[in-house]
């Protein structure tokens, strides 16, 4: 049975209280399934609350980062480790378009961020724009995440997701454990089901829709139809 992961990308939203209050309502209201992998991503000033409400709720919720340093541990002011992140984090979103937009981030950075999280075992999930992006070594979990569907109620097509899902897998894959492919911009809780039935999408990256708990439990609840 393939793994279907459902990621909250909440960006640069949400201070302590609203992310707690976000975990008390979605955390209980899980479906529990091995295959099922639900991850949150607040910003780095929750992450540590965010972590332990999920210990001890004993949530079926993984948590992970919006991104890391390129850098190790050391005098890099500003800058979040993976070797720091470790103990908060299990996996990192890397790449995403909007960093190359608006913090210069390259495809070397990239580079060197997937392997700090690997070297730290982060799964690193890494954003492509189309199947062109250049993708680093050592990937194993990608989210395909056309810019024009980012933010703009305009998803891509579920069929159009799947061609390009497989295109990155013939490309990058399989990796010893199988490459996954995820879809992300615009999904919605009235999308998501077109999207999680396509044979070669893996899950999904949510942005905006993941800020409501409510959608998104709605969301989380699609993945018990397959
Ligand atoms: P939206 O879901 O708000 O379109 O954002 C997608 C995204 O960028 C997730 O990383």
């Amino acid at each position: 049975m393939k793994n279907i992961w459902i990621i909250a990308n909440w960006k640069s939203n949400k201070n302590i209280a609203e992310a707690l209050d976000w975990i008390s309502k979605v955390g209980p209201n899980l479906p529990k399934r091995e295959n099922f992998k639900v991850v949150v991503c607040p910003s780095f000033s929750a992450l540590s609350e965010v972590k332990k409400a999920i210990t001890v709720g004993n949530f079926p919720l993984i948590v992970g980062a919006q991104d890391l340093s390129p850098l190790g541990a050391g005098a890099y002011t500003g800058e979040e480790s993976a070797e720091l992140l470790k103990e908060l984090i299990d996996l990192a979103i890397l790449g995403h378009s909007e960093r190359r937009q608006n913090f210069g981030e390259t495809d070397e950075m990239l580079a060197k961020k997937v392997a700090q999280a690997n070297a730290y075992s982060i799964i690193p999930v890494v954003c492509v724009q189309s199947s062109d992006t250049p993708v680093p070594e050592g990937c194993k979990l990608i989210a395909y995440e056309p810019i024009f569907a980012i933010g703009t109620g305009n998803p891509d097509t579920p069929e159009n997701a799947n061609q390009v899902a497989g295109v990155l897998k013939e490309k990058h894959g399989p990796a010893p454990a199988g490459l996954e492919v995820l879809y992300g911009g615009s999904v919605t809780s009235e999308n998501a089901k077109a999207f999680i039935f396509q044979s070669n999408i893996n899950g999904l990256l949510i942005g905006k829709a993941s800020l409501d708990a409510e959608e998104f439990i709605k969301i989380c609840k699609v993945m018990e139809l397959i």
